[in-house]
């Protein structure tokens, strides 16, 4: 995955002397990976709890005024009924839809949704594409002591 995600920096960077902002924009590999970095692990696990301003009725159940909702960001994002194989990490699962990273879609909220969602959402993106697409074009990267990828997927 990698090495795919290498590649694709590489082609589009080819004959260029540095990575723009602009070339961002053509990295859909390199998306998907950040997408599917933040499905497994979110930074902000739990959401800002939200409050029930008026007392309501959502699908059948009495919510009353002042109740706290918790949104697992989390677990949502390892739920099996909202995902293929949540454990694994396949970005590819990113590259046939239409997810962004806006909150648009409940089943991927790494940066919240509404109103108070981050509003640092396009500066953070940009920037870690940046600095990964960077890392990706001037070094090979391996792991250290004889670490096989495969050993690491414990971690996730
Ligand atoms: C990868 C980087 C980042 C992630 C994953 C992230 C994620 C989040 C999340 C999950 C929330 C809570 C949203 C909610 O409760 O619905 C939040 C709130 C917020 N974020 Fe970020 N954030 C990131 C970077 C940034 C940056 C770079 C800035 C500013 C330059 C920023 C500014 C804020 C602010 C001000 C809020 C509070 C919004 C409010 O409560 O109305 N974030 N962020």
């Amino acid at each position: 995955m990698m090495k795919k995600a290498q590649n694709e920096v590489r082609e589009i960077t080819r004959n260029k002397k540095d990575i723009r902002e602009v070339d961002l924009d053509e990295m859909h590999y390199l998306t998907a990976v950040i997408k599917e970095t933040l499905r497994l692990h979110p930074i902000l696990p739990l959401l800002t709890p939200r409050e029930s301003c008026r007392d309501a009725k959502i699908q059948g159940y009495d919510i009353a005024v002042g109740t706290q909702v918790f949104i697992n960001v989390w677990a949502i994002g390892r739920d099996p009924g909202l995902w293929d194989n949540p454990e694994e990490f396949h970005p590819e699962r990113f590259l046939t839809s239409s997810i962004d990273f806006k909150g648009h879609n409940f089943r991927f909220i790494p940066f919240g949704a509404g109103r108070r969602g981050c509003p640092g959402i396009s500066f953070s993106i940009t920037t870690i594409k940046l600095v990964l697409a960077k890392l990706l074009h001037y070094f090979d990267w391996t792991l250290p002591d004889g670490t096989r990828g495969v050993d690491l997927e414990s971690w996730t």
